[in-house]
């Protein structure tokens, strides 16, 4: 037999003293509760037997109530679901008579919200540019998931879990999964930490946020890749951080155009194996000059190291925190790329003398992060199946490169610039000069095409627009189909400048 849905009790309160029968006041209240919205149309009710329990009175009166709701057409009962809130009932008795609560309608008087969150409205990327199309970037090829073996391992540790997973949890993270993150990071990407340092956050999103919040008090200025990661910007924006863009070459970021722009910086954010979104690697010497500049300037260095797995005509570059023998790079990591953005894992390495600090900002933001799923992918990691899919997955985005490059080049190769394609899951494609690229992906995206605009990811107004194209998500056919596309939104843009 179908078991009916247990429904949520409603937070009756008769009045035993009022000579008001409670019959009345029941079918009162589910009657003002149907008509002010509070109970909508569909909406399962308890049953009379559990309602009558719940409040310690006998079944006649809820019996009476339900009765008389039924008739007026409130409620309806349908066998094997029970009763519910009629999905029918009249529009006119629906109307709310008082809303519950406010909210002033008129535009020109807009309530004061706080001067962070007004800035952060203003860097908010628009919503247009959230579909899932061809090209979307940071979106990895979720189809070539392991979906089966992490079912199993999900499975293994929900099944069962023992109290430490279900309880609050190290605001550090769970210990089995920072010592798995500990040796991979110093394997395969070069970083020299100790599990004590990996704090796991919900996405390298948090993580840039924490590190503001720790490192930089409201004002503070840093210097910012310019062009840089929109998230980046929305980070240290709501934190109050003053980002200065600073330009680079083609070694990396510029510190001498740093020093000139904000001598005084505390600090600047970076993405040295893979620079968002241009693609440059940053050069052995200016690793090292941004380092000196790190100890003069008693200085931080944010690295974002969100894809550094994936190079493809050479090995992986190790990451400039391996290289830093003072202390002063806080690096930062995700399981978005690799794995897939809505597990929202990441992790920091963290100072070791900067530890307790970083602890006490993240537990006053959200505790700590779902205990369940970091013991998964300890998991997954300790039996290969990581380093199998990255392995898998370098071979595949290398293949959806060049598919992408090529067609790139064969039918917009007289528009279109491609530059950053030697690692990671994106490349940009420059515009001609004067062409606007947020209209270009306007366009795109009408025809069902998910290519971001460059100029997205400048401080300043940039000299040249682009597109950037993800190709991690995108399967071959994708990519011709999508390039036919492109071409279309593309008609005629370069002639309108
Ligand atoms: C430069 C950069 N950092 C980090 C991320 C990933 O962010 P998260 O871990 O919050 O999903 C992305 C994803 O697009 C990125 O481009």
């Amino acid at each position: 037999m179908k078991r009916v849905p247990t429904s949520f009790f409603p937070p009756i309160s008769l009045d035993f003293a009022t000579r008001t029968p409670m019959y009345r006041q029941l079918y009162d209240w589910f009657r003002d509760a149907i008509v002010s919205g509070q109970l909508s149309p569909g909406q399962r009710v308890p049953s009379t037997r559990a309602l009558a329990a719940e409040l310690e009175i006998s079944r006649l009166p809820v019996l009476s109530a339900f009765e008389q709701l039924h008739a007026e057409g409130y409620l309806q009962t349908q066998v094997g679901s029970g009763t519910m809130v009629s999905p029918s009932v009249p529009d006119e008795a629906t109307r709310p008579t008082t809303p519950a609560c406010k909210v002033p309608l008129r535009q020109e008087s807009p309530r004061k919200i706080s001067r962070l969150a007004a800035a952060a409205l203003s860097v908010q990327p628009q919503q247009w540019l959230n579909s899932l199309g061809a090209f979307r970037a940071s979106l990895p090829a979720v189809d070539h998931f392991p979906i089966r073996i992490w079912s199993k391992l999900v499975a293994r540790h929900s099944s069962s879990p023992p109290k430490e997973l279900m309880a609050y949890g190290d605001p550090m993270g769970y210990l089995p999964f920072r010592e798995a993150i500990a040796e991979y990071l110093g394997a395969a990407r070069a970083v020299r930490c100790s599990p004590a340092q990996v704090m796991i956050v919900n996405g390298s999103q948090q993580g840039l946020q924490i590190c503001a919040k720790v490192l930089f008090d409201p004002g503070d200025p840093i210097w910012m890749e310019e062009p840089g990661y929109p998230g980046a910007h929305q980070a240290f924006t709501t934190a109050g951080v003053r980002m200065v863009p600073i330009p680079g070459d083609d070694q990396g970021i510029s510190v001498k155009e740093g020093l000139r722009r904000c001598r005084l910086a505390k600090g600047a954010y970076l993405t040295p194996s893979h620079q968002y979104p241009l693609g440059t690697t940053m050069s052995a010497a200016r690793r090292l000059e941004i380092l000196q500049w790190t100890v003069r300037a008693r200085a931080w260095i944010i690295e974002d190291d969100y894809d550094g797995e994936f190079r493809f005509d050479s090995r992986p570059i190790g990451a400039l925190q391996g290289l830093d023998t003072d202390s002063n790079v806080v690096y930062v990591g995700t399981f978005s790329k690799v794995l897939f953005p809505a597990l929202r894992l990441g992790y920091i390495v963290v100072p070791k003398d900067m530890v307790a600090a970083f602890a006490a900002v993240r537990e006053a933001a959200d505790l700590f992060s779902s205990t369940l799923y970091q013991a998964v992918l300890t998991d997954f990691i300790r039996e290969g199946h990581f380093a199998r899919h990255l392995r898998r997955m370098r071979v595949l985005y290398m293949e959806r490169r060049s598919l992408l490059v090529d067609a790139l080049r064969a039918q917009l190769g007289n528009m279109l610039e491609v530059i950053g394609a030697e690692a990671g899951m994106h490349l940009v494609a420059l515009l001609p000069p004067g062409v606007d690229d947020r209209e270009a992906a306007r366009r795109a995206a009408q025809n069902g095409i998910s290519v971001l605009p460059l100029s997205m990811c400048y401080l300043k107004k940039p000299e040249r627009g682009g597109l950037i194209l993800g190709y991690g998500g995108t399967n071959a056919s994708e990519v011709q189909e999508g390039i036919k596309r492109l071409k279309l939104s593309l008609r005629g843009m370069s002639r309108q400048q």
